[in-house]
């Protein structure tokens, strides 16, 4: 059994589920905080019901430092793992102090209450968006953060730098900026995976929903980029290993100073790829339609993963048909998501 107790923010979303899930296999005690904006309950009884073990959930919000003192006073907060706050890219254009509020305001309530508490040992889920529309690939950490094209990825951007800033002042930080690149995928049991409230902005979730009937046709944003078959490349990695990546950044925690590692596979695929390989391992017809390219997509672009391979011993083991019979189990068992099966029992759960 490990030392101390992992505080998980925005445990009960897509990512946080399946990392909440890895670290009680590696026997880690485990807190959930989340308020639940996009996110279910179930998704935290289900992480329970296949580790086999509980975890505390507390309803609450990252911008809330009252409930953060309260939460830090009564559990013995090892480190935490950040990943509560807002991601659709679109709606930051939309919202713009919604999302500064979220992911800058509530990062920064955070960490002044892990200050105070005397917790120094952070993990935060950054992505691939802040090495900017000019960086070459494959990215590389050694690379500067360039200029973000839309407020969610601005925030990412305040964030680390902020946390750079915090541990330069103060030797106690431990940091690890963790740089996803595109998460897929689900729990290999079917019974967790991503759950888009309304019209997904996301490749995959969108597939996912054609093939099950829930939509009738992908649109393609563009076909004329610079690539191989004119769509856009991207480092497609499975949520499953993305969440052993926080496990092992956890480890490298001891050490103090900043670690910034990118989590991808290092190989970059196209949207007709992902379409093609969909169809193969569903066996349904992914109709789909070309359109004018989205605003802000970049044409190509996948990570160097060897930092994290060498410093973590972390490296991405699951391939793209993984990835994707994966996604269409989950699909599959869970047509409406975590809505099929809701469980009311509020046993366990504390708010604040
Ligand atoms: P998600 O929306 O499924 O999970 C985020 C969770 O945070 C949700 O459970 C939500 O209810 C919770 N939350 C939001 N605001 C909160 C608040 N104020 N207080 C407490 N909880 C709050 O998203 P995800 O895909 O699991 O992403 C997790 C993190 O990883 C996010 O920070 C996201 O920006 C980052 N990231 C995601 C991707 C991706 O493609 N999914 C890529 C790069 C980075
Ligand atoms: N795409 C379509 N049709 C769709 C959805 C997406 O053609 O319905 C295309 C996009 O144009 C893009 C590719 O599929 O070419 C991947 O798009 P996603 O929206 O799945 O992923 P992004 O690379 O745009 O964005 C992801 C995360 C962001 C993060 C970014 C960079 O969602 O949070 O990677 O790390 F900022």
């Amino acid at each position: 059994m490990q030392q101390g107790k992992i505080l998980v923010t925005g445990g009960a979303g897509y990512i946080g589920s399946h990392t909440t899930l890895v670290l009680l296999e590696a026997g880690y005690e485990v807190v959930v905080l989340d308020n639940l904006v996009n996110a279910s309950q179930e998704a935290l009884r289900r992480v329970q019901d296949i580790a086999g073990r509980s975890l505390t959930f507390i309803e609450g919000d990252i911008r809330n430092r009252a409930c953060l003192d309260q939460l830090f006073d009564e559990h013995d907060i090892h480190a935490v793992i950040h990943f509560a706050g807002l991601k659709a890219v679109g709606e930051s254009v939309a919202r713009p102090l919604a999302y500064y509020d979220t992911n800058v305001n509530g990062s920064l309530t955070l960490c002044q209450a892990m200050q105070q508490a005397g917790v120094f040992r952070f993990v935060f889920s950054s992505s691939a968006t802040v090495y900017g529309p000019d960086a070459p690939v494959p990215y590389r950490e050694t690379m500067s953060r360039g200029r973000t094209s839309n407020p969610y990825g601005t925030s990412k951007s305040m964030v680390e730098q902020s946390l750079e800033d915090l541990v330069h002042s103060d030797g106690r930080w431990s940091v690890a900026l963790l740089r996803y690149f595109n998460p897929i995928g689900a729990h290999p049991s079917g019974r967790l995976g991503e759950d888009p409230q309304g019209i997904p902005n996301n490749l995959l979730p969108f597939i996912a929903q054609v093939a099950v009937g829930r939509r009738q046709m992908l649109t393609v944003f563009g076909n004329d980029y610079a690539t191989e078959d004119g769509t856009c490349v991207r480092d497609y990695l499975h949520v499953m290993d993305l969440a052993e990546g926080h496990v092992s950044a956890l480890g490298r925690l001891p050490l103090p100073g900043i670690h910034v590692y990118n989590l991808g596979t290092g190989q970059g695929l196209s949207v007709l790829q992902m379409v093609e390989a969909f169809e193969r391992i569903s066996e349904r017809p992914i109709p789909y339609q070309f359109a004018p390219r989205r605003k802000g997509d970049l044409a190509a672009f996948w990570a160097d993963p060897h930092k994290a391979e060498q410093e973590l011993g972390w490296q991405a083991r699951r391939g793209l048909d993984e990835m994707i019979a994966d996604t269409w189990r989950w699909q599959r068992q869970n047509p409406r998501g975590y809505c099929s099966e809701i469980n009311t029992t509020t046993q366990g759960i504390s708010q604040c």
